[in-house]
């Protein structure tokens, strides 16, 4: 008989968002007439944008004509229009990105999981804790060592390097996911600064950094000196442009990346992920590639920002009501996500059972994404506004009831 991969075993049951809409679901079989307001997943609400489906219908078209019809991407990194104009994205925030860098994907977690390809199976790895399930249980998948840093109240949710602790392969998320937190350019630093010194690789996830509202704040890992050694970053246009069911996003790997080989020598991480995508991927279909080009463009970023303003402004209001009930959190400012305490000293999946039952409203208990996320709770800023305003006005009832009852 075939052996399983006995590291899936390692592995809790199921993934976080998967147990979460079993709950959900569970509870609409039994309550049919409570409507339920989600603002558990980090998916979006509003369509996208008129400048992108223009796009993508004109791309459509174009395929239905034989005059310009088109089968396979022959590079298998993305049509260069495309890299292109992420390379000109790069360059409004002075980081300047041979377009050649730049690989297109079906998104950021296929390639949070997929890079792990590219790496010996006894690299070991460090995530924070509490972290977004895909670093560690694709890293757990592949059989990896994997080292927890503590990300928590004390710093600020904003893990530091620490010399003591060996790690060749570091996962890093700024804007945070789960925690809303967002390093500093300082902060930033001081982590090239260790890969650099100990010839460790960042995986820098900046799949929200469009949320980012203060220019002090580092948007790239690539703003920071020294990251193109020692750096690889991962976007998406999931959160950017609402692509969750479009599906694209970007890698750049700088060709300055080098990783060891047995014999002593050296190879390019670049050359290594370019074959690795050439070989398990066949790329993002035309039409869709057509639709992020347009993200880019003058009326299309235009279009975006409007629709991320309108996100950031319910994160307003979810942070305004926590103010005013002297809740303790992070997050929402330059970030869709609100991290939070749970009331009571609850743990976070009793919290998530307590809100599904009182007021309807499903968040994401932090326990899901690491024990030091047992205790906090998420709420994401994606849903409508009218939604969002009610969610909170609920809360803030539940909230005075439960202080009320004690
Ligand atoms: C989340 O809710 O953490 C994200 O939506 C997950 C994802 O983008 O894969």
């Amino acid at each position: 008989m075939v052996k399983a991969n006995e590291n899936f075993s390692k592995l809790k049951e199921s993934y976080l968002f998967i147990e979460i809409s079993g709950r959900i679901n569970e509870f609409i079989k039994n309550n049919p007439d409570k409507p339920l307001i989600k603002m558990g997943i980090g998916d979006v609400t509003l369509p996208l944008a008129p400048a992108v489906t223009e796009a993508m219908k004109k791309a459509s078209d174009e395929m239905g004509k034989a005059e310009t019809f088109r089968g396979y991407e022959d590079s298998g990194r993305g049509y260069l229009f495309l890299r292109e104009s992420v390379s000109g994205y790069y360059a409004d925030i002075g980081v300047d990105l041979d377009p050649d860098e730049i690989l297109i994907s079906d998104g950021a977690k296929s390639d949070c999981g997929n890079l792990s390809d590219i790496f010996s199976s006894d690299n070991t790895v460090l995530v924070t804790d509490p972290v977004y399930p895909v670093y560690y249980d694709s890293n757990l998948m592949g059989g990896r060592n994997i080292v927890l840093m503590d990300s928590n109240e004390q710093n600020g949710f904003a893990a530091m390097p620490d010399y003591g602790v060996k790690s060749d392969i570091i996962y890093l998320c700024s804007p945070n996911n789960p925690t809303g937190s967002v390093y500093t350019k300082e902060q930033l630093q001081a982590w090239v600064d260790y890969a650099n010194k100990t010839e460790a690789i960042i995986i820098f996830d900046a799949a929200y950094e469009a949320f980012i509202q203060d220019p002090e704040l580092p948007r790239s890992i690539y703003q920071i000196e020294g990251a193109r050694s020692c750096a690889i970053e991962i976007s998406s246009l999931s959160k950017t442009a609402g692509f969750t069911g479009t599906r694209c996003g970007y890698t750049v790997v700088p060709k300055d990346i080098e990783l060891s080989l047995n014999d002593g020598g050296k190879t390019s991480a670049y050359k290594l992920w370019c074959r690795r995508q050439s070989t398990k991927f066949n790329g993002v279909s035309y039409p869709v590639q057509r639709a992020a080009e347009a993200v880019f463009t003058k009326e299309g970023q235009a279009q975006v920002k409007k629709t991320i303003g309108y996100y950031q402004n319910n994160a307003k209001i979810i942070t305004e009501c926590f103010d005013k009930l002297r809740i303790n959190y992070t997050g929402g400012k330059n970030s869709p996500y609100i991290w939070f305490k749970c009331p009571k000293n609850m743990s976070s999946w009793d919290f998530f059972d307590y809100m599904l039952k009182t007021i309807q409203v499903v968040g994401t208990p932090g326990q899901g994404f690491g024990k030091n996320g047992e205790g906090w709770f998420r709420l994401t800023s994606f849903n409508t506004s009218e939604n969002t305003a009610e969610a909170m006005n609920r809360f803030e009832k539940m909230f005075y009831e439960m202080f009320q009852s004690s």
